[in-house]
Parts: C-alpha cells; sequence; structure tokens
C-alpha cells in the first residue's frame, strides 16, 4: 500500500470546481483507492495563515473555516426543500465535521497510473439524503456536528458509502490544477513595501504583475484623493468612500458627478486584498477594473481618461512622482489604475477592540460577550441551540466569507444582483456579503442602503426575512417566524457588532 501523506482537495458543486491534483503517485498498477473527508485534529485546528493562496485549506479559496468556531466543516450539503402540503420552501444545512471520525472512502479498482491520469468518481447524494425524512422545525432540517448529535454520524455514514469509482485514463491537459506558486513579481521601479499578514488572517493572493512599492502606494492615495480623476474636477475616489467612515458614504445610494443617483451605496473600503471580486454584484475581478470602472461610469466619476491623462501630464510634480513609483514619467490610464489598487490593496483593518480581546489587551463586557456567543452560535432549538447563525456567511477573521447570497431582503427594486454577471436566474437577489468589521461606521446598510441602524438589522434577521425563492439556506432553516430573540439578545448582537471598529475609527464611534 502507498500512502500519500498531506495532500489535500476541494471540491465545490454550486462553483463547478469539480477536481483536485494528487502529486508525485509513482506510476504503477494499484488495486484501490482510499481517501478521507475530513482532516486529523492537529491539522483541523493549526492556524490556516499557513497556507498560502490557491491552497485548498486557505480560507479564501474553499469558505470552510470558521475561526473561533473549532475549525474546518469537511463536508457542507445545503439545500432547499418543501414538505408535502406547505405553501413554502425551506432551507437545510448539513455541516459534517466531526475530530472523532474522518469520513473515509474507498474502493477496490484496477488504477494504472502511467503520466498525467485522471480517475472518475461520483457521489451520489440521492444515497446521503435519501434516508432520512424532512419534517419541518424538528431536529432534520440542519446538523452542525456538535458532540453527540446522532443525525451528523449517520449523514457522515452515508456519506461514506456513497461514492462510486467510474472510470480511470490519460488526463486531459486541462483539467490539471494550476499550480499554486505564482511567477516571480515583475519589477517597475520604486521601493519594495512588504504587505503584512495579520495575525490569524488567511494568506491573500495579491497581483504579482503589480507589486506594492511605497512610491506606488503614496501615489494611489494622491489620485484617491484627486479631483481631476473625474469629469470638470467634481469628484474624488474619496467623495463617495469618506476615510472616516471606513470609506463608505452616509447616503444610501451613490450620487454621482453629474448629480445623478445610482441604485447602489458605496461600499467601505478595507481588506480589499483578501476579496476574491469586488462590486456588490462581484463584476469586477481586480482593483483596478474597478478603479477604471468607478472613474468612466456616466453616473460616477464620468471621466474621459484621454482627456485625464492629458490634464494630469500637465502636472510636472505628480510627472515626477509617475517615474519613481513606475520608472518613467508616462502618465496612462493603467499606471492610474495601478497605483490606485496599491493603495487600496494596503487599506487593512485588523485592530478593533475584538481583536484585542483575543490577544487578551482589552474585555469584552459581559453585553458584548453574549452577542458575540448569539453571533458565532448555531440556531438548532432541537439540540438546546438558541444562536443566531450569523458567522455562516460573516465568519472568521475577515468576518465574511466573499460568497454571494439571498439574505432575504425581499424586492431586489430592479438591481439584477449577482444574476447580472452570471446569467443564472438562481443568482437572482445575491449579493457579495459584507465583512462586518468597521459595521458602527459604515450605516446605512445592504447594497442599497435600505436599513438605517444596526438596530434595523438584527430586526431584519430576527423577524424580517423575505422566503424568496432564492433564499440562503442558511436563513431560510429558520422557522417561518423568524430568530424570536429577546430585546435584549437583540441588543447584545448590536453590542458586538460595535466590538469590530478599528482603533483608528473609534473616535468617529463616539462623535455619533
Ligand atoms: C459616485 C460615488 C463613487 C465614487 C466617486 C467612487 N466610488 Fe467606489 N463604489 C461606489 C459604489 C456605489 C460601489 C458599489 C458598486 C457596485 O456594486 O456596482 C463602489 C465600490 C467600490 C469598490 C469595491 C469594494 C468591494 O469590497 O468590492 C472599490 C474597490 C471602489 N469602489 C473603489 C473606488 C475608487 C478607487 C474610486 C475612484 C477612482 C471610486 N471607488 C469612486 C461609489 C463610488
Ligand atoms: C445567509 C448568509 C447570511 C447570514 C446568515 C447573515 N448575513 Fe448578514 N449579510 C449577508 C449578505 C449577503 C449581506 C448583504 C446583502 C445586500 O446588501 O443585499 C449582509 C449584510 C449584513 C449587514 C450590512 C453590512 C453592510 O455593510 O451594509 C450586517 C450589519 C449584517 N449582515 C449582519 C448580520 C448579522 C448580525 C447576522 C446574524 C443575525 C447576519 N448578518 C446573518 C449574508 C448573511
Amino acid at each position: 500500500m502507498l500512502r500519500l501523506g498531506g495532500q489535500h482537495g476541494f471540491i465545490d458543486a454550486e462553483k463547478d470546481r469539480m477536481t483536485f491534483t494528487l502529486r508525485n503517485v509513482p506510476e504503477g498498477d494499484y488495486e484501490g483507492l482510499e481517501f478521507q473527508i475530513g482532516l486529523p485534529p492537529a491539522v483541523n485546528h493549526a492556524d490556516p495563515a499557513q497556507w498560502p493562496a490557491r491552497h485548498p485549506l486557505n480560507p479564501i479559496v474553499n469558505g470552510l473555516h470558521w475561526g473561533w468556531s473549532g475549525g474546518y466543516v469537511f463536508a457542507a450539503i445545503e439545500g432547499r426543500w418543501r414538505a408535502a402540503a406547505a405553501e413554502e420552501e425551506r432551507g437545510f444545512s448539513y455541516h459534517l465535521a466531526t475530530d472523532a471520525r474522518l469520513m473515509t472512502v474507498g474502493f477496490n479498482a484496477l488504477v494504472s497510473t502511467a503520466g498525467a491520469t485522471r480517475i472518475r468518481l461520483a457521489l451520489d447524494l440521492g444515497k446521503v439524503l435519501g434516508h432520512h425524512a424532512l419534517q419541518p422545525d424538528d431536529d432534520s432540517e440542519s446538523t452542525h456536528s456538535g458532540p453527540g448529535d446522532a443525525l451528523a454520524v449517520s449523514l457522515s455514514r452515508a456519506m461514506e458509502r456513497a461514492w462510486f469509482f467510474l472510470e480511470s485514463g490519460p488526463a486531459p491537459p486541462a483539467v490539471l490544477e494550476p499550480t499554486w506558486v505564482d511567477d516571480a513579481p515583475r519589477a517597475v521601479g520604486g521601493t519594495p513595501r512588504a504587505f503584512v499578514v495579520p495575525a490569524g488572517f488567511p494568506q491573500p493572493e495579491l497581483p504579482a504583475d503589480n507589486p506594492l512599492t511605497l512610491e506606488g502606494v503614496a501615489l494611489g492615495k494622491l489620485l484617491f484623493n484627486d479631483r481631476r480623476l473625474s469629469a470638470g474636477r467634481g469628484q474624488s475616489c474619496a467623495s463617495c468612500h469618506e476615510e472616516q467612515r471606513a470609506f463608505a458614504e452616509a447616503r444610501r445610494t451613490s450620487v454621482g458627478v453629474d448629480g445623478i443617483t445610482g441604485a447602489r451605496n458605496a461600499m467601505p473600503l478595507f481588506n480589499l486584498a483578501w476579496s476574491p471580486s469586488y462590486a456588490w454584484d462581484g463584476s469586477k475581478p481586480r482593483l483596478r477594473d474597478q478603479a477604471r470602472a468607478a472613474m468612466i461610469n456616466p453616473i460616477e466619476m464620468h471621466a474621459d481618461p484621454d482627456v485625464v491623462t492629458a490634464e494630469l501630464s500637465r502636472d510636472a510634480e505628480l510627472s515626477r512622482k509617475f517615474a519613481t513609483a513606475f520608472g518613467t514619467p508616462v502618465i496612462s490610464p493603467s499606471r492610474i489604475e495601478l497605483a490606485l489598487e496599491q493603495y487600496l490593496l494596503t487599506l487593512v483593518a485588523a485592530d478593533s477592540k475584538f481583536d484585542r480581546a483575543a490577544r487578551g489587551q482589552a474585555m469584552l463586557t459581559e453585553e458584548e460577550q453574549r452577542g458575540f456567543a448569539l453571533f458565532a452560535g448555531e440556531y438548532d432549538p432541537a439540540r438546546g441551540r438558541q444562536g443566531a447563525d450569523c458567522f455562516h456567511c460573516h465568519g472568521g477573521a475577515l468576518f465574511t466569507d466573499f460568497g454571494f447570497r439571498d439574505n432575504g431582503l425581499g424586492d431586489t427594486r430592479g438591481d439584477a444582483a449577482r444574476a447580472g454577471v452570471t446569467g443564472r436566474a438562481t443568482d437572482t437577489g445575491k449579493f457579495k456579503t459584507p465583512s462586518l468589521r468597521n459595521v458602527a461606521v459604515t450605516a446605512p446598510y445592504m447594497h442599497d442602503g435600505r436599513l438605517r441602524t444596526l438596530a434595523d438589522v438584527v430586526a431584519h434577521y430576527d423577524h424580517g426575512v423575505w422566503r424568496t425563492p432564492t433564499l440562503d439556506p442558511n436563513l431560510a432553516k429558520h422557522p417561518s417566524a423568524g430568530l424570536q430573540l429577546t430585546r435584549e439578545e437583540q441588543r447584545a448582537l448590536v453590542a458586538f457588532l460595535r466590538t469590530l471598529t478599528d482603533a483608528a475609527l473609534e473616535p468617529a464611534v463616539v462623535r455619533k
């Protein structure tokens, strides 16, 4: 028998990520294969910051690591169902992860490896879910693998027996996963600036073709505040992204340089280095794309890039700054974007009262602790758990999984949301899950600023969730009456959210 230690894979049917690659498999004939679903406790509870960008165990890749809530989820099965007589669809959410018992899947199958070999397996979900009956509001709609949770154990046993070997043969080159190591960054001039990953944060994937330099970052900051980037010098990026509000805005939705009101609230800007895509619908793959879009969008800065570069090029002092950052004094739209990108990448939020308390340098009040317990607690009344379930989407050090979700706001008032990017009807009503860091200074809330205060947000999750067809299963599994938190519990949740404000912004909280 041959053991391949320390190799991990991650598959995600929703994102169509269905392959993983094993390396250094000796060529030969094998009689079968075996793998485990799950991680040994030592790996499960180790610091996830050790995994490089794009590694299957990097929380940004898998979205299944919930820092303070006990390691990874090994298998997540979420969906919707309708009871025979019921009007409305309900959600189910099974999160299988038991340190005490990893799932082991094995086959007898003759497999020859010679060169790159592909092995195709199938998982029959009917065999996992088929044996157990769903009932509204009993204990059958969710399991989160707590101690003594019989449902989690029976589902994980069923999971072991639900896999089938299909075939093996030479691998088409396209299925091989790209390697995680990027080429060395291209030097473009300037003094290299280190990017420090805060303790407990995952490793981000920084753009390899735009390495941070002191000069590039400083130039980006200047440009961010420069009204010459817009038509008629009317607006800078900072007009909508106010530093004291964690670079969000106080308006419900943005107003552009021509006085036209847009449909979305300006997003706060921090921890962008970790975000896999940008804008409420994830339509912009890179920060430079978002920066360009803001400059040329007719309802935002409405600039003509040629006019902007011509005007900036008349500024000799600025040309010198481009020269120190990029090697030559040329000012071009793409250099403006790259400098803005560098600056935006350096905006990091990791120093709140919550972080200080985690390091033992501050104490949360009793109310704040109660709020945190609710935030990080399952809603699973059948097993005696009465949490508010927030961490499923807002979990981990970044307080977001960067997923696109329908959190029950109901009518999106004509906004195509994520469906506008993917063209999939199932993505209607889904928006990027925002980080909850600094949320005390970023009111109003949601993609269209429809909720005014944090109390309104908590009331929404408590009893205001609309049961749309795309409502996320993690909310659809709550009873129709909602979470039914007491007033004290709602206040405690708000108190906890207020501990997430960065030290640099705390005076802004006091002033309000
Ligand atoms: C008119 C107001 C306005 C101006 C000016 C503006 N923004 Fe924005 N910004 C927004 C809005 C609204 C969104 C959300 C956009 C969306 O979802 O389509 C946003 C989103 C972003 C995001 C995405 C953040 C995330 O977490 O996904 C970044 C980055 C950003 N803006 C950077 C900039 C930069 C750089 C500039 C200047 C070049 C700029 N913005 C100018 C209103 C503005
Ligand atoms: C199913 C995933 C999910 C769960 C569970 C969830 N949220 Fe959210 N949350 C989202 C999404 C998605 C948005 C943005 C929705 C939009 O703007 O359309 C959001 C927005 C917010 C906002 C507004 C942030 C901003 O910048 O506008 C706050 C505050 C918030 N959630 C707090 C909570 C709290 C507290 C809980 C638990 C009671 C919770 N969320 C549970 C997905 C979730």
